[in-house]
């Protein structure tokens, strides 16, 4: 396994790579790797002739009072963790080397973004865009791996794959969860010990959801009141945002039909923490 630094090294070495029609799987992250990362990387070995691992903590998806600092770093263990995943190449630029300078163009995401973290978070999905566009000219993908945790990410990209015309698939790979059921997320260290138990009945809210609509009712409202009082009932974290949407347009429900996203943001002292489910609703 290669680890490049250089955007100009990065850009050679896939050009070469591609010449000799390898195809290539790019895993897109910030590091500190947990097994919803690990499980994106072994999809993208399985599917692909060389795999991409990028990590950065790209500054211009965190607001000025958002945990750009505090966000968990461990370099050394990622690396052997992708190595022993069979990665091929990290990619971990500087943020000098990414923005040497203030940015001359920005990508501004216009839809999808008006809801759920695109609202509580101004700016972070246009921030989320300019570093994907960059990172796809970079490593020129085939395909490139993102974890349904982050749907909103997911379906923002899809746009953003649309639009700009890059012809790379996007793979969604399912949520990895703790055995309690508490989605997989870099930011579970800054968890407090009671926060860690109760953070797990943020999924347990979903699966409310879940059950509601499977015995029937079509009220979002009526849902979304059901899975806020699970949440409220049983943890300290103050609900960020609690929504039912159309996926992937996002778009508000009153009655839920087709493909909807159950989504819910909660915010405990030190780590602000999403989740979502998606249902199918005949
Ligand atoms: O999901 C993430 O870790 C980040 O938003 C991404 C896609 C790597 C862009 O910085």
């Amino acid at each position: 396994m290669k680890v490049i630094t250089a955007i100009s090294n990065m850009q050679k070495q896939m050009l070469t790579d591609k010449a000799q029609c390898k195809s290539i799987g790019f895993v897109p992250t910030m590091g500190f790797l947990h097994d919803g990362h690990a499980s994106l990387l072994r999809k993208a070995r399985a599917e692909n002739d060389l795999v991409v691992l990028s990590i950065f903590v790209n500054p211009l998806q965190f607001g000025p009072n958002e945990d750009l600092d505090a966000y968990p770093r461990d370099f050394d263990r990622d690396n052997q963790l992708a190595e022993q995943l069979g990665t091929d190449y990290i990619f971990a630029p500087s943020a000098d080397e990414m923005y040497p300078g203030p940015p001359s163009v920005v990508v501004k995401t216009t839809a999808r973004t008006e809801v759920l973290c695109g609202k509580s978070r101004p700016g972070h999905f246009d921030g989320v865009a300019t570093v994907l566009t960059k990172l796809f000219n970079i490593v020129r993908p085939d395909r490139v791996y993102f974890g349904m945790k982050d749907a909103q990410q997911v379906a923002v990209v899809e746009g953003l794959l649309a639009d700009f015309h890059f012809p790379i698939e996007l793979v969604a790979g399912e949520t990895v969860r703790e055995p309690d059921g508490l989605a997989k997320s870099s930011r579970n260290v800054y968890l407090l010990p009671n926060e860690r138990s109760e953070a797990a009945f943020i999924y347990k809210a979903l699966r409310l959801a879940e059950q509601m609509a499977a015995a029937g009712e079509k009220s979002a409202a009526k849902i979304q009141a059901a899975v806020e009082t699970v949440i409220r009932e049983n943890t300290t974290g103050q609900i960020d945002y609690l929504e039912i949407l159309t996926y992937p347009d996002l778009e508000q429900v009153g009655e839920l039909k087709g493909k909807i996203i159950v989504a819910a943001a909660v915010r405990f002292q030190k780590a602000r923490l999403i989740d979502n489910i998606i249902l199918t609703i005949e």
